[in-house]
């Protein structure tokens, strides 16, 4: 039953559609529309089982939630997750399905892409509902924007952990060079950072090192760089039990998900007195950049000014987690509810 789920939080719509011309089993979580309709992305995943495919949409629905309020952008969260192999099972018959049952909801849900649902598949499934949107930027990637708004984290976690002092001289290890992490380190390199990279695609290694002198760093030793800020690009879960204890940073900003693996860790973070800039106040810069393409007047000069905010929001979540001696996601989920909230939850 739903109602029993840990990953259920009060959410206010689960729907589950199955089509059965093409299989579809198809579940959107909505879980706060206060601010605003829901928005967040479609996953397809080949769940094992679907009470997991139901328990990730109740999860990364309550996150966006957060995320957007976050943000201050006029919207709630949801998620919608489709059960099956995106490389196997991925038609235009079944994306065009995904976008009658969005439609069906009659925009309380907004959908866009995410892992297994490319920004091409978001084109199909808006050829059926109004309420589909991908990022406008040239490749349809969120990513420059993603980049451009963790830069914003790190600055304000600088200035927040160094006494305002910029990146010049800075020793930052980026984890992962993908979409994001490779087009951050170009902005830590022109501010003067001395950088530290890691990917099991040792080709991004080299051209980080050819293009700014990045020093490699094994994908297993990352963590552990003797570095003023860790900026965690790659993988969720990474800050645990296991390797906390390990860490030999001041500061840790970075635009992958759920950084945590338990709330817990928070608390560990905290204790060891690093400072920690809570993954989903700073990567929020492909969300900015949806929002701005759902308004119909893209420009991307506006959706990097936008970014700034994430640097006073940081800022300000930093500063008050050391002045009352609390974890930093502990102040900024505060932060997130008192917008989309009037009583706590
Ligand atoms: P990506 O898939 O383009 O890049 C990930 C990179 O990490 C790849 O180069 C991969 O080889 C590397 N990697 C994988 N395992 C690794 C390991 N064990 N050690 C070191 N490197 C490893 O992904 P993208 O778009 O750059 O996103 C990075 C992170 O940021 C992800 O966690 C994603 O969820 C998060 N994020 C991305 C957003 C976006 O707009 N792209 C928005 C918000 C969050």
């Amino acid at each position: 039953m739903i109602l029993e789920l840990p990953d259920y939080d009060g959410h206010e719509a689960v729907h589950f559609f199955h089509d059965r011309a093409t299989d579809l089993r198809y579940v959107v979580a909505i879980h706060d529309t206060t601010l605003g309709p829901a928005i967040g992305g479609c996953r397809m995943w080949p769940y094992a089982t679907s009470t997991d495919a139901l328990r990730d949409a109740l999860r990364l629905s309550r996150g966006m939630t957060y995320k957007a309020a976050l943000a201050g952008v006029p919207y709630g969260g949801g998620k919608s997750v489709v059960i099956g192999d995106p490389r196997k099972e991925k038609t235009p018959d079944l994306l065009a399905a995904i976008g009658r049952a969005v439609e069906s909801l009659g925009g309380r849900y907004t959908t866009s892409d995410d892992v297994g649902i490319s920004a091409p598949d978001v084109a199909i499934i808006g050829r059926e509902t109004a309420h589909a949107c991908a990022p406008l930027t040239a490749e349809g990637k969120a990513a420059p924007a993603t980049a451009y708004g963790t830069y914003q984290g790190i600055l304000a976690a600088a200035a927040h952990a160094f006494d305002g002092a910029g990146l010049a001289g800075r020793r930052i290890a980026v984890q992962g060079l993908g979409a994001v992490g490779m087009q951050l380190c170009e902005y830590l390199a022109a501010d003067g950072a001395v950088l530290t990279v890691a990917d099991i695609d040792e080709s991004r290694v080299a051209e980080a090192h050819r293009r700014w002198g990045a020093q490699a760093v094994a994908t297993d030793a990352v963590l552990e760089s003797e570095v003023d800020i860790l900026s965690p690009c790659a993988l969720g879960s990474i800050l645990n039990e296991r390797t906390i204890p390990r860490l030999r940073c001041r500061v840790i900003a970075g635009a992958a998900n759920n950084q945590l693996a338990t709330p817990a860790d928070a608390i560990r973070l905290h204790r060891r007195g690093i400072v920690y800039a809570p993954d989903y106040a700073i990567n929020v810069g492909g969300l900015l950049d949806l929002v701005h393409a759902l308004r119909g007047t893209y420009d991307v000069q506006a959706v990097l000014d936008d970014c700034h905010g994430i640097f006073e929001r940081t800022r300000w979540i930093l500063d008050q987690s050391a002045a009352r001696d609390l974890p930093s996601p502990a102040v900024a989920d505060e932060l997130a509810r008192s917008r989309f909230r009037s009583t706590g939850h």
